[in-house]
């Protein structure tokens, strides 16, 4: 199902709702002479939505290498070589056809569908959907997101390509696949819902680590037995780390002291860490919890879109079990420590998963923000210096935020330790193609400052009554971003660092709410329907800069969509690459850049897809095409970049296989015939 304009549809899994009210305009247009090199989005489509957009970037398209290359983890390139940039192969059409297109050369096999054991006693799959809560904990969650694969001698310095940790997401769940008959709703069952499709329910979400590895045919495996294989669900214990462990306000009936909590939740894209560990967001997390008071709701949860009711109804489990009840957040009369009040106070983190040592507890890194985490990236990591990362809160009108370590960055210490205290900023993109990094803490005389004076006022809809303390700030991170001015943004999703030029990039997948006179320099199309790439470069180049100048990378949209700077199209989409509503999006370990999408699969664009782009030359060519239905999300590669691994989310019909009357979500293994590396 297409994700947009669902706000009237509660029910969509992928409901986002607008509730950043807030309708910062902070830096009034300022125009400068600068604004002579502002592209322009022209074209069929573009003609009548053209509008100012970005400026041309400085320094963009060169390839001044920082020298920064790292460990194949993701983080950074592998070499200091010049790259090789080139896409030889034929782009593909366009397809509405139930099966993978990728081009002539390619081969693709589907790999690890919902539902295959990978842990425990490997319950085998149940095509009838009989399948148990128990079972499902030990087998593949559902709706695969966000992806990376770790070599297995990643911690000994090596860079495997033949066998590896695939540890991906699954963002959250159909529930009309997953049970035998469809779920038993409440309303049509006494007002409860069965608790075993509650269990299965929450364990079909979450995180699998899958240890797999290539036979001397070429054919990938689970490696059955391995100690690495797990599942972490929404209802695996971990601990709260960074300002917010141990805060008034994350006191549950479960962890008094505030200081653990039960289980991750649609967890869209990740990040893989420096350190060789695995980041999940927590994106729409709101949708899970229900708070059914008469009464005001608390900030935290109104700024979140958490109302009366709950997606899944999990708190109505018909045994009253305590890892359900709390999905119920409305406040009882007793203590905080008393009930659930607080439980989604718990949520709208980066978790920390250590894919190699399974017996670890995953890790709420607070100190990155509360709210609608799309996934999180890190700049290339460097001795002595601040670890930074930069994440997206998808939903219309939110912000980019980065995140600065107080701590240096050490690889032979390094460590989840680092994400615990440091400085976390929101992004401000101002229209003559710079921007500012805004501090969101307490301790910084310019917040602090916008804090008291926004104290007694009305932030959107919020009567803000100051911040009691730094973890109050983080806990309320939209709300801080709000008062700092921070630009509204046409839902950023993916984000990722080239690593030859260290230029930062985002998919800012579309906005159909924005108005005319809503858009601004980096959201520039009103009812932006198709999305758009920005992308920036630090001051100096380097990640701890609180400047970056900025451009739009490329408009999505249909044939004769133009991306123009200076007066001059640099990009004209055509057959070869037309798309809308870029989400995912990753560098491989060369330099390419992997655009995947997940937005209206209706003629022209047809079935979602993954693009590859050169981004010296703003080339761009359709490499791959999902199912029926589909949104194609998620990709990681091996270090040679023989082996792809790109997931297919929520396929309409019945992928993989025909025989199974259940489409089931999968991971799709591209290889090149000729064994080359993929894209070249
Ligand atoms: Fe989970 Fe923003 O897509
Ligand atoms: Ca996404
Ligand atoms: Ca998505």
């Amino acid at each position: 199902m297409a994700k947009h304009d669902l706000d009237s549809n509660y029910l969509d899994p992928d409901y986002e709702p607008v509730v950043n009210h807030a309708g910062n305009r902070p830096f009034d247009q300022v125009l400068t002479t600068r604004m002579q090199r502002r592209a322009v989005l022209k074209g069929s489509v573009g003609a009548a939505l053209a509008s100012l957009v970005g400026v041309g970037l400085a320094g963009c398209g060169s390839s001044d290498d920082d020298g920064s290359a790292s460990a194949p983890d993701g983080t950074g390139g592998l070499g200091s070589q010049t790259p090789d940039l080139s896409m030889g192969f034929n782009a593909v059409p366009v397809s509405n056809a139930n099966h993978v297109v990728v081009p002539e050369g390619y081969t693709t096999t589907a790999f690890l569908p919902w539902g295959t054991p990978i842990t425990g006693s490997y319950p085998a799959y149940k095509a009838d959907g009989t399948n148990t809560g128990a079972e499902q904990e030990q087998q593949m969650g559902m709706h695969h997101d966000g992806v990376h694969f770790f070599p297995i001698d990643l911690k000994a310095g090596g860079s495997s390509s033949t066998e590896g940790l695939l540890v991906m997401n699954h963002e959250y769940i159909n529930q009309s696949a997953l049970h035998a008959n469809g779920a038993t709703g409440a309303s049509a069952n006494g007002g409860v819902r069965p608790a075993d499709e509650v269990r299965k329910e929450i364990a079909a979400h979450g995180v699998s680590v899958v240890h797999i590895k290539q036979d001397e045919n070429g054919t990938w495996d689970i490696v059955f037995g391995s100690p690495f294989n797990r599942r972490v669900t929404g209802g695996t214990e971990m601990d709260i780390r960074g300002p917010l462990r141990g805060y008034a306000k994350l006191a549950t009936k479960f962890s008094p002291a505030g200081e653990r909590t039960r289980g991750t939740l649609n967890n869209c894209s990740m990040g893989p860490t420096p350190w060789g560990t695995y980041l999940a967001a927590e994106e729409n997390w709101h949708g899970y919890f229900a708070n059914k008071t008469q009464g005001v709701r608390p900030r935290e949860q109104v700024r979140h879109g958490v109302d009366g009711t709950s997606r899944y109804d999990w708190e109505l489990a018909d045994n009253g079990a305590d890892a359900y009840v709390r999905f119920d957040v409305t406040p009882g009369i007793g203590a905080a420590a008393d009930d659930y009040r607080n439980e989604a106070n718990t949520f709208g983190y980066m978790v920390e998963i250590d894919p190699f040592t399974p017996e670890s507890a995953p890790q709420k890194r607070t100190a990155l923000g509360r709210f609608g985490h799309e996934g999180v990236i890190f700049a290339p990591a460097k001795e002595g210096q601040p670890v930074v990362c930069y994440s997206g809160d998808d939903s219309r009108f939110e912000y980019i935020y980065k995140f600065v370590s107080s701590q240096p960055y050490y690889a032979a210490t390094a460590g989840g330790y680092l994400l615990d205290e440091g400085t976390l900023y929101v992004a401000r993109f101002d229209d003559d193609g710079t921007g500012e990094w805004l501090p969101l803490d307490l301790s910084d005389a310019g917040f602090a400052a916008k804090v008291t004076a926004a104290k007694g006022t009305t932030v959107g809809t919020i009567a803000f009554d100051g911040f009691d303390s730094q973890a109050d700030v983080l806990l309320n991170t939209r709300l801080a971003a709000d008062i700092a001015g921070a630009t509204p943004m046409d839902r950023p999703e993916w984000g990722a660092v080239d690593p030859n030029t260290g230029e930062v990039y985002f998919t800012l997948t579309n906005n159909s709410r924005r108005t005319e006179e809503q858009t601004d320099a980096a959201n520039p199309i009103a009812n932006n329907q198709n999305g758009h790439i920005v992308r920036w470069k630090e001051a100096e180049n380097n990640h701890t800069a609180t400047r970056f100048d900025w451009d739009i990378f490329v408009f999505a949209g249909e044939q004769g969509t133009e991306t123009v700077v200076d007066g001059e199209a640099v990009v004209t989409l055509n057959d070869d690459n037309i798309f809308n509503s870029p989400d995912g999006l990753w560098f491989d370990y060369n330099g390419r850049l992997w655009i995947q999408t997940d937005g209206r699969d209706e003629a022209p664009y047809q079935n979602n897809m993954m693009l590859a782009a050169n981004p010296e030359t703003r080339e761009i060519k359709r490499f791959f095409v999902g199912p029926q239905g589909c949104e194609v999300t998620g990709v990681t590669g091996t270090p040679d970049m023989a082996t792809l691994f790109v997931n297919i989310q929520h396929p309409a019909a019945n992928w993989p296989d025909a025989s199974d009357p259940r489409p089931r979500d999968a991971t799709v293994i591209v290889t090149r015939d000729d064994g080359g590396v993929i894209g070249s």
